[in-house]
């Protein structure tokens, strides 16, 4: 059945996939998308990838009297509209509060409060939200360490440790259960999505369901925004000919998962009543260094120096996380198709076509005057 569906920052890298594919499925897409500088660029022009077969509302989720437009005659809503950098949320407070938890609370203040048509909502969550993830221990079995101290980084110790028995831990994978414990602003705005737009959910029963997506990568990630995700970040610093910057020892590790594997987990989100009112991880199961990230970036695009690691932490971050997905495997059918080694070429292939603006010396050296990075 064709569906008329809102995308909230659909203009972004992780909306434009979706927009693309529920276009392809017949359906018909608005976008509501402030086309945020930080993301588009100055000018803030409609992206080249934009598809001209989606309606676009260009204005922001805090605005209340544009977005009432932007929910009318809607069956659908995703939302994914959010300012996404882990380090700047931890000095730019309360733009990260305001467009996330506020936006997101505006969005639903309409839902609530004006006549609407909407059957279903899915929100962008984050595997950020638990904080670390989860670990196991040789003498006390499966702990959550929640934070490291200032002392182990002055010794450049960065693995976590028991927080029992204070013996360095292994990371497993982290499922739904683990108590949230989020480490940056950001994060904590994440938490805000999923839990109000549940709650909401099911006051106005409203089928909602919350994505926690982990590390996304994939073409059209935005470039020339130091504080996008590390691949996008070393792509750009590569093809400007700069080394990647690797913070603490590199072998953090993450969950990286192609871009049209999450398109894959909102579309069957959307389409499958099973899932309702649930959270679920949207990741892979495989865990990759910062390390891995690096290398593999430098060999296909043919960069000939050496990674920095500069053996620092950087406020906000955490040790590790990779995903159990058989929540997700289970109730919704889904199944990541894309192996890193595939998804990686197709990021490479698109990064040789673009021009980037290499601005990740200046993004640090505040972070370096604010003292968030240690
Ligand atoms: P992105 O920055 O590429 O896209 C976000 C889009 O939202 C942009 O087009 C931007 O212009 C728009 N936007 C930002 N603030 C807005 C506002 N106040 N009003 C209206 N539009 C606004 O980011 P992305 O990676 O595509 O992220 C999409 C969603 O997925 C976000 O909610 C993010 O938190 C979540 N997420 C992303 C990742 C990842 O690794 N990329 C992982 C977990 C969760
Ligand atoms: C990322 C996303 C966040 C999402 C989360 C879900 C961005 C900016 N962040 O956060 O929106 O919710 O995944 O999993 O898209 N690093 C370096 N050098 C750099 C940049 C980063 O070493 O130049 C390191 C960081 O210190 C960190 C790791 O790479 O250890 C990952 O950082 P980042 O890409 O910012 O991702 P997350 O914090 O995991």
């Amino acid at each position: 059945m064709s569906e008329r569906i809102l995308v909230t920052g659909g203009a972004g890298f992780i909306g434009s996939h979706l927009v693309d594919a529920l276009l392809r499925k017949g359906h018909s897409v608005r976008i509501y998308d402030n086309l945020e500088p930080q993301v588009h660029g100055e000018s803030q022009n409609v992206p080249d990838y934009f598809n001209k077969e989606a309606e676009l509302i260009k204005g922001d989720v805090r605005d209340r009297k544009r977005l009432k437009k932007a929910i009318y005659n809607i069956d659908v809503v995703f939302h994914l509209a959010a300012s996404v950098g882990v380090a700047q949320s931890m000095y730019e407070i309360a733009r990260y509060t305001e467009s996330n938890t506020m936006g997101g609370a505006t969005l639903l203040d309409l839902i609530a409060n004006e006549k609407n048509n909407i059957k279903k909502i899915v929100v962008a969550s984050s595997m950020s939200v638990y904080g670390e993830g989860a670990y196991n221990c040789d003498n006390c079995g499966k702990v959550y360490p929640k934070i490291r101290s200032l002392e182990q980084f002055k010794k450049n110790d960065w693995e976590m440790k028991c927080p029992n028995c204070n013996i360095d831990v292994m990371p497993i994978p982290t499922n739904e259960d683990k108590p949230l414990f989020p480490t940056s602003i950001y994060a904590v705005s994440k938490r805000d999505h999923e839990e109000m737009f549940l709650i909401i959910g099911r006051a106005y029963q409203i089928p909602t369901v919350a994505l926690r997506f982990f590390n996304v990568y994939g073409p059209r990630q935005a470039l020339s925004n130091p504080y996008t995700g590390v691949a996008a970040i070393f792509s750009s610093r590569i093809i400007n000919n700069n080394p990647p910057i690797i913070f603490e020892d590199g072998n953090q590790a993450r969950d990286f998962i192609h871009v049209s594997d999450i398109v894959q987990a909102c579309i069957l989100a959307m389409e499958k009543s099973e899932g309702d009112y649930q959270v679920f991880n949207i990741g892979t199961g495989r865990k990759l260094s910062v390390f891995d990230i690096a290398n593999v970036l430098m060999d296909k695009l043919f960069f000939k120096g050496e990674s920095r690691v500069v053996n620092r932490f950087r406020e906000g971050d955490i040790r590790h996380c990779y995903a159990d997905i058989s929540l997700a495997q289970e109730v919704l059918g889904y199944k990541p198709k894309i192996k890193f080694e595939d998804g990686i070429i197709d990021l490479v292939n698109w990064v040789k076509l673009q021009h980037a603006e290499d601005k990740v010396n200046s993004a640090i050296d505040i972070l370096d005057k604010k003292g968030l990075t240690k």
